[in-house]
């Protein structure tokens, strides 16, 4: 429309092939469709420091009108988002933290809170003979793995009948799934405690191929609990999880604080996301409510593909009449 303020918010991604990544693009753009003159350009590094170092410094030489940014590993990124807050450029943090004040706002719910929640609920399993848990850790470079890591240690109790081993799988199906099948035996094993449900899915895969048996025994608790077919939710509907804890993607409140803060409008520090527990008791009902939801979702993001697709054409379309035109 003619005379419209115009914005580019760049939204710097540690990487977007996972559902829980995908699901927070998805909430972005439907959102950003709400506000004309709004442009997301999204990068995706890769799950590479380098990359998104490279990626959130081109956002800067460019000028965008404001970032958005979810750190691969919380340590290296920090230098570049800070770099684009002293560049006047408004910074969002969203999901992992950097290490650093110096950002306009922070979006997400409380890893370390989430870790504690987990903790307490697997109190409530231990045995009063020995327990063995697993936990599976996430990228150890990232905060949210280190914060539900703390917090599932600092409340979990530690004594001569808990026995607790790690798993290093990295947030991904395939290296949990290698490193649970080296553990070799799993007779001893009782919980699997693992930093996402893509992870715990997988452990319980991989036990699943050499010992069925096992799986029976084994409580595995995750975190996400995404909505839709395959994921958290209706994996704790079916059983195969024990519980999952919700991560919300915080993408549909970024981009609310982003077009308050293009406007001139003040904004909180912080936005704290809450999580909730999913377990056995509430897991159908959620499960048959949300995918009703996540099949809008996708209508939507047909459509909205679709809707791409007609404009880019319509774009093609107006260059080609001004290039006739000025012939
Ligand atoms: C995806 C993901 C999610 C997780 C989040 C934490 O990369 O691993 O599964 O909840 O990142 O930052």
């Amino acid at each position: 429309r003619e005379g419209e303020k115009k914005f580019v918010v760049g939204v710097s991604h540690s990487s977007i092939n996972d559902s829980w990544r995908k699901a927070m693009v998805l909430d972005m753009q439907v959102k950003a469709s709400e506000y004309p003159g709004l442009t997301l350009q999204i990068k995706d590094a890769g799950e590479d420091n380098d990359t998104q170092i490279k990626q959130i410094r081109e956002f800067i030489k460019q000028r965008v009108d404001l970032v958005i940014i979810s750190a691969n590993e919380s340590e290296p990124v920090t230098t570049a988002a800070v770099e684009a807050f002293r560049a006047g450029i408004p910074t969002i943090i969203i999901d992992r933290k950097i290490y650093s004040e110096e950002y306009t706002t922070f979006i997400g719910a409380d890893n370390y809170e989430i870790g504690r929640a987990a903790g307490l609920f697997i109190n409530s399993l231990l045995k009063k003979e020995k327990t063995t848990i697993v936990e599976v850790w996430g990228r150890e470079g990232s905060s949210s793995a280190r914060d539900r890591h703390n917090g599932f240690s600092d409340a979990l109790i530690h004594n001569d009948n808990v026995i607790l081993k790690t798993v290093y799988g990295r947030w991904h199906s395939k290296e949990t799934k290698e490193n649970i099948a080296a553990l070799g035996l799993f007779d001893d094993i009782d919980i699997v405690y693992a930093h996402n449900d893509v992870m715990a899915l997988a452990a319980r895969e991989a036990i699943m191929e050499i010992d069925p048996l096992a799986v029976k025994r084994i409580k595995f608790i995750g975190i996400d609990a995404l909505p839709g077919k395959g994921k958290g939710i209706e994996a704790v509907s079916n059983g195969y999880l024990t519980a999952s804890f919700v991560y919300p993607t915080g993408g549909t409140t970024a981009i609310k604080v982003a077009w308050q803060i293009l406007n001139g409008q003040p904004v909180s520090k912080q936005y704290a996301l809450t999580s909730a527990l999913i377990d056995k008791e509430n897991a159908g009902t959620l499960y048959l409510q949300t995918e009703q939801l996540a099949d809008y979702q996708e209508q939507i993001e047909k459509q909205r593909n679709n809707l791409e697709e007609m404009l880019s054409e319509y774009r093609f379309l107006q260059n080609s009449v001004g290039l006739i035109l000025l012939l």
